[in-house]
């Protein structure tokens, strides 16, 4: 059987029964052997821009005896697809800013409420502010570790409705209603992400106090929310280096 990362096998744990899931930026076609295997596909696209990564994917489709379940598409985004061919189409592993742009040049996706299953690697918060602005609603995202980082897997369907994020929502989104056992790392790193942001500020001549107060709040918030969730706040950056050394503890046992 197909082994993924945690952070594809979240995706692929998401993905409903008996779905058509086009997988955009396929690669090798992990995840849809995966699916494919499993049984989870009543059909699927593996689409990638790149020839050769797609080459490597009907390879491995066609060992796991996939190739008439899955087709392999050489296309920019959802570029090769025929509109409304997928329930469900997956973007993983790219930046936030490319997969908007994707969505943005495929407005099908709009009119057959297709599941959309995103991954961005970079630059959520602009993944969120695209999605709310634009109408689509992100139902949850859970939160995966994987390796040393940790990542979120937003559900989202368009429903014609724009939304204003509030700020905490730019940063954590919907984490909290997602139910992975890791969102409590995902609230400690966007915490140090944020502190850093905050210390990049402090050490530019320029400064920018806006940006620092909306950062400040923010991490304030998050330490309400860890506090809550029973981590002492004065010990997160311990817990946050022990869990990146491999140890994942309770929220009880640094400090
Ligand atoms: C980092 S890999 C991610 C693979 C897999 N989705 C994952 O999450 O592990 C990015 C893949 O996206 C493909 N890609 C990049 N831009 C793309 C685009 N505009 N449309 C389709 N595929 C693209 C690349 O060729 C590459 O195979």
């Amino acid at each position: 059987m197909v082994e993924l990362s945690p952070r594809l096998e979240q995706i692929g744990r998401m993905v409903a029964q008996g779905s058509v899931v086009a997988d955009i930026g396929t690669d090798h076609g992990q995840l849809m052997a995966w699916l494919g295997e499993r049984g989870i596909l009543r059909a699927g696209y593996a689409c990638d821009i790149n020839k050769k990564p797609l080459d490597k994917a009907r390879r491995i489709l066609a060992e796991l005896g996939l190739s008439d379940t899955v087709a392999c598409v050489q296309a920019p985004g959802l570029e090769g697809l025929e509109p409304g061919s997928a329930d469900t189409v997956v973007i993983a592993g790219m930046g936030g800013d490319l997969i908007a742009r994707i969505l943005d040049e495929a407005p099908w996706v709009r009119e057959h409420r297709t599941r959309l299953l995103l991954q961005p690697m970079t630059k959520p918060d602009h993944l969120r502010d695209y999605l709310a602005r634009e109408g689509f609603c992100t139902e949850l995202e859970n939160a995966v570790v994987s390796g040393k980082f940790v990542y979120t897997v937003f559900s989202v369907v368009y429903d014609g409705q724009s939304r204003t994020l509030t700020t905490l929502e730019r940063y954590i989104g919907r984490v909290l209603d997602g139910d992975s056992a890791d969102t409590d790392r995902y609230l400690m790193r966007v915490r140090r992400n944020l502190l850093g942001r905050i210390a990049g500020i402090d050490r530019s001549r320029a400064g920018d106090p806006e940006r620092r107060g909306e950062y400040t709040a923010v991490v304030a918030e998050l330490e309400r929310l860890l506090k809550e969730r029973g981590y002492d706040v004065d010990c997160l950056d311990a817990v946050w280096e022990a869990g990146r050394a491999g140890a994942l503890p309770d929220p009880g046992e640094v400090g």
